[in-house]
């Protein structure tokens, strides 16, 4: 997709669709659409009215200009209240690409107001502008529309009228914001796609790939390897499975890494399909667990648009992937398997088979020389039920590093929200027979599956994202968010690097 920046006058601007956000009536409208209604003799003012338009999210109202301006249609979009005006900035580029998409035309100005850092409110319109017209069309045959937008045209707004930026703000933006959403549409992509294709073999098909294209390293422990280094928790997981496990690891390093440079890993949890093994899930809740591979899936698109972003650390993205199903070699309850690190686990859930397998990619996360370390896993339902399916939930060794992941989190307009590990509750992974069991008590799900993860974590500052929730919607409620795998977490990922480095 094309873009560029317009600031001059819009009724001279030559596009299928000249789009203005709105957030309410006529009266609140910016100074640009006032003008572009005093242009056309109040006619928009008109249609409003009578159309009854009051900018409410998911309105629209279009019209044609027969000629009257240079563009040939333009567009009201309700957008509603926005949130924190940056981010929403990316929501409202959405709504005005998806309206054009749906029109099928294939250039858009869209009018935004340009407050605001210029580099970030442009790389987040046009980073929406994308998004807004992201589909996953991999397995339709029948009725298959590419989208048709092939020119984004943004126009800033401020109280002094359409401003214009540097060509180097623009095409810092422009790479930027190319980086990130089609390493979001990557992430969606593999949690949309499928179990019978979305393998533990596929996923590291696809980071050998990045790997080659953007310049990682690339390694693929294959189950050989697995097995040589006695990782019994991830073979464990793998045992009721047709398909062998991977752990996969993509490396970052930035230009002249010095031993100051500090190294992070990313450890998402690659499950591609989760039926509970013998505590098997009934209909209902494991009509979705393709999605359990969305913090592995998260953690190869950040890898993916890492090295555009350029941040001075060494990010490793580590991928442990494998399926839970049932057969004779599948774990069983009472089985005892023995980490990476040497501590014993009694299994008591075999549904709880995340951390176990993230538990085996933290040992190997440990090697690595890092000094701080995240896991990113749809892990568990109780976090769904403590947040909601928007946000996110954050766990942390370190007060420190925590606010610096909500912060980022916040900057770039993901949902997120602390939870507490709270120690009282380690004794319910207490096992009669083992160091640790796999689950803990009735309440407090979230918080005991991050207590046992950290069993696992060195003396490295760590932080895990328990993204059951947001990482896969049944309904979009922004533009820029589809339903179906969201990528929620690439873009925290990305900023929590970038600004570590600085
Ligand atoms: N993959 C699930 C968690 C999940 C639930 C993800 C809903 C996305 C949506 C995880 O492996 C799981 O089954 N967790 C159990 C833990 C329990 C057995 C302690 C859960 O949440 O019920
Ligand atoms: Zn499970
Ligand atoms: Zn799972």
């Amino acid at each position: 997709m094309n873009s560029e920046l317009f600031s001059d006058d819009l009724s001279t601007l030559d596009v299928d669709l000249l789009a203005f956000t709105v957030q309410g009536y006529a009266d609140s409208w910016s100074d640009a659409l006032q003008k572009m209604d005093q242009a056309l003799d109040g006619l928009l003012t008109t249609v409003a009215t009578e159309e009854e338009f009051e900018g409410k999210p998911e309105t629209s109202v279009v019209l044609h200009t027969h000629g009257r301006v240079a563009a040939s249609r333009i567009a009201l979009v309700g957008v509603g209240e926005a949130s924190t005006p940056l981010t929403s900035v990316r929501n409202h580029a959405a709504s005005a690409s998806a309206l054009a998409d749906r029109l099928r035309l294939k250039s858009v100005c869209v009018v935004l107001a340009g407050g605001g850092e210029d580099s970030r409110t442009l790389r987040f319109a046009l980073e929406g502008a994308a998004l807004g017209i992201y589909r996953f069309n991999a397995h339709r045959t029948r009725d298959v529309k590419e989208a048709s937008v092939e020119r984004i045209v943004l126009a800033l707004e401020t109280e002094s009228g359409l401003r214009s930026v540097s060509a180097e703000t623009l095409e810092h933006a422009q790479t930027l914001a190319k980086a990130s959403s089609e390493a979001i549409a990557l992430a969606r992509d593999l949690v949309n796609e499928g179990p019978r294709t979305a393998t533990p073999q596929r996923l590291a098909d696809v980071a050998r790939q990045i790997a080659e294209e953007e310049g990682l390293e690339c390694i693929v422990h294959e189950i050989e390897a697995i097995q040589e280094r006695k990782m019994e928790l991830l073979l464990a997981v793998n045992a009721g499975s047709d398909l062998d496990a991977r752990l996969i690891h993509l490396t970052y390093r930035p230009e002249n890494v010095t031993p100051d440079t500090p190294a992070l890993a990313f450890v998402g949890k690659g499950l591609t399909f989760d039926a509970g093994g013998y505590n098997i899930k009934p209909t209902g809740a494991i009509d979705d667990m393709k999605i359990d591979m969305a913090g592995g899936a998260v953690v190869l698109g950040a890898m993916k648009a890492i090295s555009v972003f350029a941040p001075d650390c060494v990010v490793h993205g580590i991928v442990p992937s494998t399926e839970n199903l049932i057969n004779g070699s599948a774990m069983k309850l009472g089985d005892i398997y023995t980490g990476q690190n040497g501590k014993t686990v009694e299994i008591r859930n075999t549904d709880a088979e995340g951390r176990l397998i993230l538990a085996d990619g933290l040992c190997y996360a440990n090697e690595q020389g890092i000094d701080e370390v995240f896991t990113l896993a749809t892990l568990t339902g109780a976090c769904v039920v403590a947040l909601g399916p928007y946000t996110a939930g954050i766990f942390s060794n370190k007060d420190a590093m925590r606010d610096s992941v909500l912060s980022a989190a916040e900057r770039v307009g993901e949902d997120a929200w602390p939870l507490p590990l709270n120690k009282k509750m380690k004794r319910m992974l207490k096992s009669d027979v083992a160091d640790l069991k796999n689950v803990g008590e009735r309440w407090g799900g979230a918080i005991t599956a991050a207590l046992f993860l950290e069993e696992f974590v060195d003396e490295t500052d760590w932080t895990h994202i328990d993204l059951a929730g947001p990482s896969y919607l049944s309904t979009s409620v922004e533009s820029h968010i589809s339903k179906g795998g969201t990528g929620w977490g690439v873009l925290t990922l990305l900023e929590y690097a970038a600004d570590r480095s600085s």
